[in-house]
């Protein structure tokens, strides 16, 4: 099939590249001309694994092509996938100026049927009003053509985009037509492997299904960081709790890891973006607006942690901190918890030295040159001279660390892990004060 895909962020070069590896032609359009000419060089603008692999085997087979021209990449797709940014509004909304331009582009210039696929996560109503800009382009053009507009949502992670496009738990079209909904089940049939994994339903429900997912992972985890706070008042610990209620199938374990609150550029966003519908449609969303408040709340654990263990003052103070990416094996820093801290620390009059395995490129370009922050090479160099460890990001690399050797680097014995990655009597064991999320101190 000739596909293509408008945006080469995250969702967009990951579908492109994913569905040129099934045999299909996928041409992938940016406007940002030295991201595609460093693309056709083989150089991926993100760190997500096999996925340079992925795209460098499809571009030697001539599957998979990159261009800055709009009008190619509208010629060239029966299906053209939108996944250009909606990045939030000061309000909390997504802003679709990119994707109704995408879409107007199409109107402008398709010649032929087109199926224009959302696979950017748009508010409830988007498709509509995708579908109303390029029947504005095309009574512009005084031309009658005929198009289906589809919500198809992307239910990838990072750091394992490849491997959840490639093996969906489902896939989820909305569509109004027989004949878009007969392209879609065609387009996604070489992945359904061993059951029908094809979730056929109306458009706007799609499109909420996105939002629902996200928005219900994101609760699980505000409500354990809660019970956390509170296992930590009472001497419970949150991580037998959570092998407590996991057992039970209709909870299940995953997406209940209590830590220094879910960070981004998924969770944060389109929580704020669902409130912001419920808020227009006279529905106030109570549950998810808690589920925002208790992640701003988590966000400065850590920091709570150690103004109660050093003071207010925190100016003399030097801290290393382990992982700077929202979550391991991702450079990406948006809304990483490990922003909120930096802050607050460097506020506080604080010193830093961070290390992270691959984030530390985009933490520089992110915060910018700091006197008071600086980076190390390895983790250990990070520690010297420090009076605590924290751990902000789960890398498996922090798993098992020589915990002498740190108790030797720290000026104070202190760790505190973000992320309860270690078990408390062991590092205790180690002399090492020992602070974790909702577990016994
Ligand atoms: C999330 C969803 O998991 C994907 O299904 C969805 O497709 C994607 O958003 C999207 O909308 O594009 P992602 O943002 O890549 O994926 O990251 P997650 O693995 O979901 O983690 C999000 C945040 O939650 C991270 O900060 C992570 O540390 C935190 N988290 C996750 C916890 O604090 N506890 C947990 O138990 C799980």
């Amino acid at each position: 099939m000739k596909i293509t895909v408008i945006g080469t962020g995250y969702v967009g070069l990951v579908s492109g590249a994913c569905l040129a590896e099934m045999g299909n032609d996928v041409l992938c359009l940016d406007l940002d001309a030295s991201k595609i000419a460093r693309l056709k060089d083989g150089q991926i603008p993100i760190f997500e694994p096999d996925l340079d692999g992925v795209v460098a085997r499809n571009v030697a087979a001539r599957r998979l092509h990159f261009t800055t021209d709009v009008e190619e990449a509208v010629r060239f797709g029966t299906i053209q996938f939108i996944a250009v940014g909606t990045p939030p509004d000061e309000d909390g909304s997504a802003d679709l100026q990119y994707v109704l331009a995408a879409a107007r582009n199409i109107g402008r210039l398709m010649t032929d049927y087109k199926v224009i696929v959302d696979k950017s996560t748009v508010p409830v109503g988007t498709a509509d009003k995708v579908h109303a800009a390029i029947a504005d382009e095309l009574a512009k053009r005084d031309v009658q053509l005929p198009y289906s507009v589809v919500s198809n949502p992307e239910f990838l992670k990072e750091g394992a985009a490849v491997e959840d496009f490639m093996k969906p738990d489902r896939i989820v079209i909305g569509a109004d037509d027989d004949r878009a909904i007969h392209l879609m089940r065609a387009l996604y049939a070489p992945f359904q492997r061993n059951r029908d994994k094809l979730l056929v339903m109306d458009v706007r429900s799609a499109e909420l299904t996105k939002y629902a997912a996200n928005a219900m992972l994101a609760t699980r985890i505000s409500f354990m960081n809660e019970l956390a706070l509170l296992a930590e008042k009472l001497g419970a610990d949150i991580e037998l709790v959570r092998q407590g209620i996991g057992s039970d199938p209709r909870i299940g374990y995953s997406f209940l890891y209590a830590g220094c609150g879910y960070g981004g550029s998924c969770f944060p966003k389109d929580v704020k973006a669902l409130i912001r519908t419920g808020n227009d449609n006279g529905h106030a969303l109570q549950v998810l607006t808690a589920v925002e408040a208790a992640n701003d709340t988590q966000k400065s654990v850590l920091e709570k942690k150690l103004v109660q263990r050093f003071g207010e003052d925190l100016r003399g103070h030097h801290f290393a901190l382990w992982g700077l990416a929202f979550k391991p094996d991702t450079d990406d820093m948006r809304e990483a918890p490990s922003l909120v801290l930096i802050e607050a620390l460097l506020a506080r009059g604080a010193t830093i030295c961070a290390y992270d395995p691959v984030a530390m490129t985009e933490a520089k370009r992110v915060l910018g040159e700091r006197p008071s922050l600086g980076y190390a090479s390895t983790p250990d160099n990070a520690l010297e001279g420090a009076d605590a460890l924290v751990i902000v990001t789960e890398w498996k690399e922090f798993r098992s660390p020589d915990f002498s050797r740190i108790k030797k680097q720290l000026r104070h014995p202190v760790v505190v892990d973000g992320r309860n990655i270690y078990q408390p009597a062991l590092v205790a064991g180690f002399d090492l004060e020992y602070y974790s999320i909702g577990r016994k101190q």
